[in-house]
């Protein structure tokens, strides 16, 4: 499946001032900590609308959903998460620079979209993997910008999300599109090495579960959004 969105969404109510704002703070932690933060602007409305797709796409309308936001950055995807979620469905939002933790806190008082849903949904300023095992999941929204991280990071975190994550349940993320091709160009080799082992392992899990993947081209830079199934128990 592949489908390109338009800049619909949630983020597309905010005002100028409020973008503006949301695009400095992350812009000055990227600068700071890129490797963590993998993109230098905050998400757009489309990538968080196609995100945010298995929020709406429930497998059985009355059962409220528990969702796992990883990366929330200032919360770009989180109101698109957060404009899907329906009465019951709780959510935790994770983050691991504090700064940025505190900002979206921060928008579950003052955001129209997010403050929709502050009672159900937490923020913890940790790293996700950190979050234990002592919980679960049924959508695990993922942020993280895995073309950083080194192959053992990457399947450490992805093993965490498919040992939370419920039975059938979906992991949805994105990476860039043309990474690879660009870092061909630039990188330097054990970089270009680096991340070519992580896209193997990440590209291994998609030939194993995937569900969907979709382009969103209105985005800075565009990027591939894929969906994931976690098997059921007698699969
Ligand atoms: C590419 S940004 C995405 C931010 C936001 N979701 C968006 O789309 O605009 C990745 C975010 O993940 C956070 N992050 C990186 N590694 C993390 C980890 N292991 N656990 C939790 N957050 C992490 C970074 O601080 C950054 O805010």
């Amino acid at each position: 499946m592949s489908e390109t969105h338009s800049p619909t969404g949630p983020f597309s109510s905010l005002r100028l001032d409020e973008r503006l704002r949301d695009t400095r703070l992350f812009l000055s932690q990227a600068l700071r900590t890129f490797h963590a933060t993998g993109s230098i602007v905050p998400s757009s409305g489309a990538l968080a609308h196609a995100m945010a797709e298995y929020v709406r796409q429930r497998p059985e309308p009355d059962r409220p959903l528990r969702i796992l936001e990883a990366g929330a950055g200032t919360g770009a995807i989180s109101r698109g998460i957060a404009a899907a979620m329906r009465p019951g469905d709780t959510a935790d939002l994770v983050e691991s620079n504090p700064e940025f933790a505190a900002y979206v806190e921060g928008l579950l008082e003052t955001d129209p979209v997010m403050s929709r849903v502050s009672d159900s949904t937490r923020v913890h300023a940790k790293l996700v993997n950190d979050m234990g095992t002592d919980r679960s999941y049924d959508v695990i929204v993922s942020g993280l910008p895995f073309a950083n991280f080194g192959v053992d990071a990457v399947r450490e975190i992805l093993d965490y999300y498919f040992e939370v994550l419920e039975p059938g349940g979906t992991l949805s993320f994105y990476g860039y599109l043309y990474t690879k091709e660009v870092k061909a160009v630039i990188a330097r080799r054990e970089d270009y090495l680096r991340q070519a082992r992580t896209s193997w392992l990440v590209q291994d899990r998609i030939d194993r579960y995937g569900i969907g993947s979709e382009k969103v081209f209105a985005n800075i830079p565009p990027a591939w959004v894929h969906h994931l199934r976690k098997p059921e128990k007698n699969a």
